[in-house]
């Protein structure tokens, strides 16, 4: 069965609480998902196997955490090339970090994003139910683009 890596970092728990439900969209489609944090992930070789990758983050001062920035270093070098992809993460008010990450995997990964585009999800949304919707949602579109 394909394989979807979730990525993602997360400092007060909103952004994790998307991965667990994009990984549940993943699920509905038919797919594995497989979750992961970034700081987990200390080689390339901790992301090859898999057929899709969604990276998520929170924002914090405008941009990604750190530690976002130095998995998305070891990512590069994962040969994600061509693969479906996502990006998503919780916000308050700006909500950039999914936006910088999205526009990574697209331009220097050149990984195949879905046409939904970077998912920032308001926190206080989050706990809704069109919330966890939008974040299934989210993770059915990238697992289908999985389907030959
Ligand atoms: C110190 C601090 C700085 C923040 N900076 C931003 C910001 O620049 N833009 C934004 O949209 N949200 C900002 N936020 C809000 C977080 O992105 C929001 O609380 C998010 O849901 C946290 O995700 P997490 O629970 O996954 O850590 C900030 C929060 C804190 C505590």
């Amino acid at each position: 069965m394909k394989k979807v890596l979730i990525a993602y970092i997360s400092r007060a728990g909103h952004t994790q609480q998307m991965a667990d439900y994009i990984a549940e969209g993943v699920r509905m489609a038919g797919f594995e998902a497989e979750l992961k944090t970034a700081a987990a992930i200390k080689t390339e070789k901790d992301i090859a196997g898999y057929d899709a990758c969604i990276f998520g983050a929170p924002t914090y001062h405008r941009t990604m955490p750190p530690i976002m920035e130095s998995f998305l270093f070891i990512a590069q070098k994962a040969g994600l090339n061509g693969k479906p992809g996502g990006a998503f993460g919780s916000y308050t008010h700006s909500g950039d970090a999914p936006l910088h990450i999205f526009d990574t995997m697209e331009h220097v990964f050149k990984m195949t994003m879905t046409s939904l585009g970077p998912f920032k999800l308001l926190e206080h949304l989050v706990d809704m139910q069109d919330g966890m919707r939008a974040c299934q949602n989210y993770g059915r579109s990238v697992a289908q683009m999985l389907v030959d």
